[in-house]
């Protein structure tokens, strides 16, 4: 059994039942190439500050490259009694190096490093969902030439309330959609800034120079002056980037499960104004005739999970004392669910969004009724002088009128 790299103090061995119990292995090695970049970084910064001689830097870099590389190949050796992704890398490279490799935690600790690695992966995944999320602005843009000539029903209370143009539609998702990117850019400044150096909870009595860390992971802001964290109580305890993060999920989830409720409706035979790509429908088992807008359904069916995981992040930090709290090491399962979840509803709608047709026939017989010229007709009575509330009541008359005789505004005299 390997040893743990806590074992000095303790004269027992941890029950087995203990290491499957508080391990993270199973959804912390996500975090590796992170973890790897941080370490990286940390070497080089103890070479700077003379803790650590060039030529052990160049050996630790090279080793953790070559573990690095044993990863992705899916050769690397897991277990639940290394607990987590940082204490298997530790052990893989002092496995390579001996001392050399025992040398790397210098001034350093499992708390900043995984709220380092943590933050460099909402980072990269912040920039991963934008681009997704231009990507899906881009897909209803480019319907707008197409559409630009088409008229729908606009609704309030899904009751007919006057035509708009479908690019108008289209573009109310980009605006959304827009905020949500400056929500994510918003979200980032705060997510990229160093806690490295607060080692467990107090900082460190050794010289370490943690601008040289935050310049070489990019913690810097739009000038390249270094971020990094002020208090070290502060910056190995806090999960407020993560839970902010998750939240910016959550609104993108919502955003794509309104649009999903709207487009599943559109293409009901009752409302028939869409035709969804089939290639993004499925079948029924028992019933020939179906084809069902599953894909919308599941976007709307996920934000459920998202705003789940929102709840259960904030539960789980509101009861925390200073400083680092084992408790932390549930918000990962969390946020990598929600950031998977909607980048998946992302990319998926964008393709979907693009193949849709709408079903210019059904939409202009059903402008036909509803009255949705009634507002329009108001409006010029009012540019006649008639004030606007004796216009909203004649015209309310007419409506009247044309419904009791089953008529079109357009029909009366
Ligand atoms: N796996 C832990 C987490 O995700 C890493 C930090 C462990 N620190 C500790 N003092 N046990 O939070």
């Amino acid at each position: 059994m390997a040893a743990k790299a806590w074992s000095g103090v303790f004269n027992e061995a941890t029950d087995r039942r203990v290491e499957h119990f508080t391990e993270s292995i199973s959804f912390d090695r996500r975090l590796y190439a992170h973890d790897i970049a941080g370490s990286i970084a940390h070497a080089q910064m103890l070479v700077h500050v003379g803790l650590m001689t060039p030529d052990e830097c160049r050996q630790i870099e090279s080793a953790l490259a070559d573990i690095q590389s044993q990863i992705e190949s899916g050769d690397f050796p897991y277990s639940t009694e290394l607990e987590d992704i940082h204490l298997h890398i530790e052990r893989a490279l002092i496995d390579r190096l001996g001392d050399t490799g025992r040398k790397l935690h210098t001034a350093r600790s499992r708390n900043d490093q995984v709220a380092t690695d943590l933050r460099l992966w909402c980072r990269e995944s912040i920039d991963r969902l934008d681009a997704a999320l231009l990507d899906l602005q881009y897909a209803f843009v480019h319907r707008c030439d197409a559409d630009r000539d088409c008229i729908l029903p606009g609704y309030t209370h899904l009751q007919r309330a006057q035509p708009v143009l479908a690019p108008h539609y289209w573009l109310a998702y980009c605006e959304k959609l827009q905020r949500d990117r400056q929500r994510l850019a918003d979200c980032r400044r705060r997510v990229n800034v160093l806690p490295l150096g607060a080692a467990a909870l107090a900082g460190t009595t050794l010289p370490i120079d943690r601008d040289h860390v935050a310049k070489s992971l990019g913690f810097v802001d739009p000038q390249q002056a270094p971020q990094v964290a002020a208090n070290s109580l502060d910056a190995t305890s806090d999960r407020d980037f993560a839970l902010e993060f998750a939240f910016v999920l959550a609104l993108i989830a919502e955003h794509l499960s309104t649009w999903a409720e709207e487009w599943i409706l559109w293409s009901t035979s009752e409302f028939n104004f869409l035709r969804l790509p089939q290639a993004f429908c499925t079948g029924s088992s028992i019933m020939p005739q179906k084809v069902n807008p599953d894909v919308l359904e599941l976007t709307r069916g996920k934000t459920a999970r998202v705003i789940g995981n929102l709840q259960a992040l904030l539960v789980l930090v509101k009861g925390l004392p200073l400083a680092y709290n084992r408790d932390l090491q549930e918000d990962k399962p969390r946020l990598f669910d929600s950031f998977d979840t909607v980048l998946a509803c992302v990319e998926i709608a964008a393709p979907l969004v693009a193949g849709a047709q709408l079903n210019r026939p059904a939409i202009a017989e059903r402008l036909d009724r509803g009255h949705l010229d009634a507002t329009t007709l108001m409006e010029e009575l009012i540019r006649c002088g008639v004030p606007q509330r004796t216009a909203h009541e004649i015209v309310g008359r007419l409506v009247r009128q044309a419904l009791d005789h089953n008529l079109r505004l357009s029909d009366l005299p």
